[in-house]
């Protein structure tokens, strides 16, 4: 692995995984890994999902390319499918490559018909690796600090009363970008009745609301998008992810009247992979996969198992300060020290005995975000393991070594 740039601040532990099957990892000797995480959150539908693969093999020997003279029927047939999801009947959408860039496209698109200057975020919030929303500076966009918000027990609308709200220059802003609920990857829900309020001053005036749906969207949370759990009525919507089951496919969809708005000019981006054949047949077999074999409901009973399991586990063993959760999105926050050090060690650990969760270098939370066709016996074994090494490596413990794996 010594011509690899990995991601920086990741820990690269299990270097040789040669097969994959639904939730499981297999390495070269055979052992088995159970993927928590869904890679990096992508496998809505398992590895090597049979119906996937064979999507695959047949439009890919269709066509998997096309230039821009000339396309295939499936493209349409699966924008109509995905905006009717999204319930833009009428709307328009792109086919892209990445969760990054289906929330550029979007951005750009905004900031081209945009009535006044500024896009709203939420300060934790994160967009992808490039572009105008990973940049966030100061000239196009206000980021909201919802800390004070999160406990605020006010129950009367937001106004100029609260210094927070009174923060906020709406005369600026021309749209909302919000994010409903990963928070680079630390799961934090900012509450229903500010989102609320928030899309609806900007509404109100004529903006935009632009709703990232890269992490929650796809049945993620329990719900075919994210934004349904604060009731919102998206005008711009990014999906990715969990969108191409891990084949790299995104997708910018926007409402009727953004296209009446966009006056039959769409924002000028072009690049060589936009509304190919194999990634938009690939995101439609997703969708229907997902729609066909129940699993928004499927991932929802097992997330409510296994958050009551959880809850257990953090009442006996004490090493779980807060667990935060939507459908199959959960963040365990551990008690640790500043240097995430117990946290590390229960991840390697947890790897060591064959299980891989998610986890963002320096912090002290462990993620969960199988698949949602996760078997159960995958999450009763793992609770098993997972309070039997909380309890082994509470109170201390030697700092284990990952290339011993
Ligand atoms: C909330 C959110 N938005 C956008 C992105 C960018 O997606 P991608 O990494 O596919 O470019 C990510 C990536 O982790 C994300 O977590």
């Amino acid at each position: 692995m010594q011509h690899i740039i990995w991601y920086p601040g990741h820990e690269l532990i299990l270097k040789d995984i040669v097969r994959a099957e639904n939730c499981h990892l297999y390495d070269s000797r055979g052992r088995r890994f159970v993927d928590l995480e869904s890679g990096v959150w992508c496998t809505s539908v398992g590895h090597a999902n049979p119906r996937i693969l064979r999507v695959i093999a047949e439009q890919s020997a269709r066509i998997a390319h096309t230039g821009f003279g000339y396309s295939n029927g499936i493209v349409e047939d699966a924008a109509r499918g995905i905006l009717s999801l999204l319930g833009f009947q009428n709307g328009k959408c792109v086919f892209l490559c990445s969760g990054s860039e289906a929330v550029e496209y979007g951005v750009r698109t905004a900031q081209s018909i945009l009535r006044k200057p500024l896009l709203m975020t939420m300060m934790d919030s994160y967009f992808g690796a490039y572009g105008s929303a990973s940049r966030k500076e100061e000239r196009e966009w206000f980021c909201f600090d919802w800390t004070a918000c999160a406990a605020c027990p006010y129950t009367g609308e937001c106004d100029g009363r609260c210094e927070h709200w009174s923060s906020i220059p709406f005369d600026k802003i021309g749209g909302f970008l919000f994010e409903p609920g990963s928070s680079s990857g630390l799961v934090r829900f900012p509450p229903d009745k500010l989102i609320r309020e928030l899309a609806a001053a900007v509404k109100g005036n004529q903006g935009l609301l632009i709703i990232n749906e890269v992490t929650t969207g796809i049945g993620r949370t329990g719900a075919w998008f994210g934004y349904q759990h604060y009731g919102l009525s998206p005008d711009i919507v990014a999906l990715g992810k969990g969108l191409g089951n891990g084949y790299p496919v995104s997708v910018t969809a926007f409402a009727p009247a953004v296209i009446e708005r966009l006056g039959g000019e769409p924002v000028k981006y072009a690049q060589s992979h936009q509304d190919d054949p194999l990634g938009a047949a690939v995101a439609w077999e997703v969708v229907k996969v997902i729609q066909e074999e129940g699993l928004i409901e499927r991932g929802r009973g097992i997330a409510a198992g296994l958050l009551s399991e959880l809850e257990g586990i953090k009442e006996r063993t004490g090493c779980i300060r807060e667990i935060r959760a939507r459908g199959l999105m959960v963040a365990l926050e551990m008690k640790d020290n500043a240097d995430a050090s117990f946290t590390i060690n229960i991840h390697r650990e947890l790897v060591r005995r064959g299980y891989v969760l998610g986890r963002r270098p320096g912090i002290n939370v462990l993620r969960l975000d199988p698949s949602l066709t996760i078997d159960q016996q995958d999450i009763e074994e793992f609770l098993e393991v997972f309070e039997a090494v909380l309890s082994d490596t509470a109170g201390g413990g030697q700092e284990m070594d990952p290339s011993s794996f």
